[in-house]
């Protein structure tokens, strides 16, 4: 069966006055139908860039580049025209953003804000609409959906906001929806919460999910399949068994080594030293060769295509035709004291 979305070789640059930003360089990646996908990495590697390339709501000085392809449902949404890319916005792919408080409105009831997407996308007469957003409600675990629904969103908790935003994304019952850092704003119990949810509803619907996180553990608690993005540039693409128990970037390498651990030693994080260059300047050759403790002459020379590593697994290190360099005394990851992990 063809994917639900095919991306291939995304460029999305911001021309700047300090420079060309090459924010997403050539990304490609599949999502399959009802699958959940991940997208992990640090701030700044152009995981909202992408997800707002696939909704085609980039803004100038933002384009996305000629030659960039993204297939959904047999259409190229790149070249689509705005009529049907509104359509598709509505009705087959949708967004959940971070901050549940700027995306609603304070002076509408939340079921009104909810009813309103399925009057615009379905046509629905004002009281089926909010009838519906009750039910959509209902859906997401709002307790009382009824009595919530003429609330207004200053009323509500964090994480009834947010089911209020699942709400709006799910009521038209769309194909993919996209979700980037959707608990990150939300306390640690909440936070769970409504990624059961998202993975309860992913199941009983089969809508495929894109969730955008710089958090392992989110990946790992919801998705099956996961890339890494660093500086623009999918990293390493796996499953997340094998991504967990086979990292082969040592981006990626860093990032389980800096996820906290439940239970032990919360004040001290591990870090990857370092930060993630800035977009107008991308490092030639490896991206990453600064911050790798792997380093040699070889990275700095030549950009490093996705080798295969593994079954359904790719990296974009040349570790992967040098692999005893691993083996090889290294200098450790850096050390913070005193950063609370939650
Ligand atoms: N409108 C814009 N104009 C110029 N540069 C931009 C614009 N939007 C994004 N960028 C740059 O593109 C790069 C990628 O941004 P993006 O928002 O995709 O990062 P991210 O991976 O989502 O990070 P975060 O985890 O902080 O959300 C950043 O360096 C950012 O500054
Ligand atoms: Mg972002």
């Amino acid at each position: 069966m063809a994917p639900l979305l095919s991306i291939r070789d995304l460029k999305t640059y911001f021309y700047t006055e300090a420079g060309v930003a090459r924010s997403v360089d050539g990304v490609s990646f599949d999502i399959g139908q009802g699958e959940t996908v991940g997208i992990v990495g640090e701030s700044g590697c152009g995981k909202s860039v992408t997800a707002l390339s696939i909704l085609r709501l980039i803004q100038p000085p933002g384009r996305i580049e000629p030659g960039s392809r993204i297939e959904f449902e047999g259409k190229d949404l790149v070249t689509l025209g705005d009529e049907e890319m509104r359509h598709i916005r509505g009705n087959r792919i949708s967004m959940i953003f971070q901050e549940p408080m700027s995306a609603l409105n304070p002076v509408f009831s939340v079921g009104d804000q909810v009813a309103e997407v399925a009057r615009i996308h379905a046509g629905l007469s004002k009281r089926k609409a909010f009838d519906r957003a009750v039910e959509t409600l209902a859906l997401t675990g709002m307790p009382a959906p009824e009595e919530r629904a003429k609330q207004y969103p200053h009323q509500l908790s964090g994480g009834m906001r947010q089911r209020v935003l699942i709400a709006m994304a799910l009521i038209m019952k769309p194909a993919l929806v996209i979700a980037d850092e959707p608990t990150t704003a939300l306390d640690v119990t909440i936070q769970a919460q409504i990624l059961d949810l998202l993975v309860h509803l992913q199941k009983e619907f089969g809508t495929s999910i894109l969730m955008i996180t710089h958090d392992l553990g989110v990946i790992a608690e919801t998705t099956s399949r996961v890339i890494v993005m660093y500086a623009g540039e999918v990293v390493e693409e796996a499953s997340v068994d094998e991504l967990f128990a086979h990292p082969h970037h040592p981006y990626t390498e860093g990032l389980i080594h800096s996820m906290p651990h439940i239970g032990h030693d919360q004040e001290r994080l591990n870090v990857i030293p370092g930060t993630v260059p800035a977009p107008t300047n991308w490092p030639h050759g490896c991206r990453f060769r600064e911050r790798c403790p792997y380093s040699w002459d070889l990275p700095e020379r030549e950009h490093p295509p996705l080798y295969d590593v593994g079954v359904n697994h790719t990296s974009r290190c040349h570790l992967a035709i040098e692999p005893e360099r691993r083996n090889q005394p290294h200098p450790p990851l850096v050390v913070v004291e005193g950063v609370g992990a939650a």
